[in-house]
């Protein structure tokens, strides 16, 4: 038998695994239509989001897939009347915040990979014995080494001149080995939970607006927030006035964006 290493995710994570999640019946047609009907609200009307169904729309946010469930998002629903007029001007005073009902920022959070690598670290010891070994090292030795990029991303650069190398013969996982790669890393997973959060909101009556067409430097400080955390959009939520939706849904050939190889 050859003794050649197995690829690391393999190693990790193939074979002994005893947990059963059956995968539940779902109604499509209802699917479809919580997909179809989300548009972009410009103008909501007056009728309030219930608090409940914020919050469990903000709760059904977070259970969006994310890179290494390392949960690098952070979700800011701004109640505070004068930190929401304030919100308001640095969204620009455009319509979809200034007549939203609720105002969420979504926040992507590069430097959770160690908060939340610890945090995993301990539920991981919390399980004693119970625990897989993949898990333990896969938290303690594989997350740095993919996400830690040091001081000036030097390490991240050493890194990448070690990957570039290794990926000559084999398939080699390359991103991210810097700042700007973090940042895409900790966007990616906070988009996803965006357009869960949308996609629940439409599913309990109510719509939405992403706005990247903010002030992403006042609206940090608004909120405390210093580097490395980022604005990644501002969502608002509401239901929609009647004028509310500018015009009919656009999207160019399908030819365009799906490729089949
Ligand atoms: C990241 C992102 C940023 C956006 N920023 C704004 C914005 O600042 N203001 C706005 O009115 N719409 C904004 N939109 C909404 C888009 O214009 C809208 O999604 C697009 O026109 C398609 O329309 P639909 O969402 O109704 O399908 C944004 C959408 C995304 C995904």
């Amino acid at each position: 038998m050859s003794k050649e290493k197995k690829p690391i995710l393999n190693e990790l994570f193939e074979s002994r695994n005893k947990y059963k999640e059956l995968a539940e019946d779902i109604d499509k047609e209802e699917f479809i239509k919580v997909v179809k009907s989300r548009r972009s609200v410009r103008v909501y009307n007056e009728e309030p989001v219930k608090e409940q169904d914020m919050r469990a729309c903000l709760e059904l946010a977070l259970l969006a897939p994310n890179s290494s469930n390392l949960q690098q998002w952070e979700f800011y629903w701004v109640r505070n009347q004068e930190k929401k007029n304030k919100l308001i001007d640095y969204c620009l005073g455009q319509p979809a915040a200034k007549t939203a009902q609720e105002l969420v920022v979504a926040v992507a959070r590069p430097d959770f990979w160690k908060v939340n690598q610890k945090r995993m670290l301990e539920k991981i010891d919390a399980m004693g014995d119970k625990a897989p070994k993949s898990a333990r090292k896969y938290y303690s030795k594989i997350v740095p080494l993919a996400y830690r990029q040091g001081f000036f991303s030097i390490r991240g650069y050493l890194k990448k001149l070690a990957i570039e190398i290794r990926g000559i013969k084999k398939p080699t996982p390359r991103e991210p080995y810097n700042k700007k790669g973090m940042s895409v890393w900790a966007h990616k997973s906070t988009a996803l939970a965006c357009e869960n959060l949308m996609l629940s909101l439409r599913a309990y009556g109510y719509d939405s607006c992403p706005m990247e067409g903010m002030d992403s430097k006042r609206i940090k400080a608004l909120l405390g927030l210093k580097n490395p955390a980022e604005i990644s959009m501002v969502i608002s939520a509401g239901k929609r006035a009647e004028n509310g939706v500018y015009g009919k849904q656009v999207r160019f050939d399908n030819k365009y964006f799906i490729h089949e190889l």
